[in-house]
């Protein structure tokens, strides 16, 4: 069947309150209408996610913003013009017409406009662009967001619930959208709640760099991506500097290690070695996968050489840490 004809039967799904798999430039989203509250619910019991983690809305490059978010301060404008579409959500203040069961309780939104052409194409076409689709990573609570619509078959496929998959290709950038409070500007500044692509500096570049560094308080939202194990393989991962491996392998000989190395061309005694790209571009793209194909080997650990500590790596720091807690 032809793409148009995917779209059209997608947003037919999602009008019928059935939920639909789609690519997005970051990872796949599993969507419904953000308006509809039971295909809503839907999400959140294909996932097995707890009720309380708010789900980010998805609006096209056309939509009015006002209908979701109370106010659009000038540095939420400002980052739009410069980063949207693209992997930026922005926490900004509800409206009353995103339901708490949206916002898992909270008086916030996430807002995210995609740019893969296949979200874009959907979301320009949902209720004449001014829809709204939410959607979390489209894989099972707390495991590896999928980057390949064969990933979301494999995790979500068998679900009742699940309309459709829209087939996009691999997800260009890999890991999550970059998640930026803006919700208490004036007393908390703005805050990363989770980092991405989408560097803290970059941010600062376009709002100013004393806005991003204020303190902040044990009352900021709750972000489920925040949680210490989250994007975790089902084998125990563990990190190591490169300094650290050969004799950690060395130490190791009965056990079976699936090794992701960054720097080092040869690694011995290692059970499979896979060998990550020094383009920070390229690591982040293949990160989830090359997890998956880890995991799937069934070793008794993910041995993980750390790749660089400098700001732009922070994304992949951050889910490699979390996947190894
Ligand atoms: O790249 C992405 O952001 C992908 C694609 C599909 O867009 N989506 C994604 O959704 O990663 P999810 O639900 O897996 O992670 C979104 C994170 C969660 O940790 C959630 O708690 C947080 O965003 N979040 C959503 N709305 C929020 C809000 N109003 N306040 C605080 N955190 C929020
Ligand atoms: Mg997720």
């Amino acid at each position: 069947m032809n793409a148009f004809n995917q779209i059209f039967l997608a947003i037919k799904a999602l009008e019928a309150g059935k939920l639909v798999a789609f690519p997005t430039e970051t990872v796949y989203g599993l969507g419904a209408d953000a308006e509809n509250d039971e295909a809503v619910l839907k999400i959140y019991a294909a996932k097995g996610r707890p009720a309380d983690h708010p789900l980010i809305v998805h609006v096209s490059e056309k939509a009015d913003l006002s209908y979701w978010a109370k106010k659009i301060p000038l540095e939420a404008q400002k980052l739009i013009d410069h980063f949207w579409p693209g992997p930026l959500t922005l926490i900004l203040n509800k409206t009353e017409k995103v339901s708490d069961i949206v916002s898992g309780g909270e008086k916030t939104v996430g807002l995210r406009c995609p740019s893969h052409p296949v979200a874009k194409d959907l979301l320009s076409q949902f209720k004449g662009g001014q829809g709204g689709i939410a959607a979390p990573s489209a894989n099972r609570f707390g495991r590896i967001s999928p980057t390949l619509a064969k990933h979301v078959q494999d995790e979500l496929g068998k679900d009742p619930r699940l309309a459709m998959i829209l087939d996009g290709g691999a997800s260009e950038v890999g890991i999550e959208s970059t998640i930026l409070d803006l919700s208490r500007l004036t007393s908390h500044g703005a805050s990363i709640l989770r980092p991405g692509k989408i560097t803290s500096q970059a941010i600062a570049k376009v709002i100013g760099v004393d806005l991003l560094n204020r303190e902040v308080g044990q009352d900021a939202p709750r972000a489920s991506g925040t949680l210490l194990s989250h994007y975790a393989p089902k084998t125990r991962v563990v990190l190591m500097s490169p300094d650290q491996l050969d004799a950690y392998i060395a130490n190791h000989p009965q056990k079976r290690l699936g090794v992701m190395t960054y720097s080092k061309a040869n690694v011995k005694g290692a059970f499979f070695v896979l060998k990550m790209p020094q383009d920070k571009a390229l690591y982040s793209h293949q990160l989830y996968a090359a997890l998956r194909q880890l995991d799937d080997l069934s070793c008794d650990q993910i041995v993980v050489e750390m790749p660089p500590k400098e700001n732009d790596w922070e994304g992949i720091n951050d889910r490699l840490r979390r996947a190894a807690h």
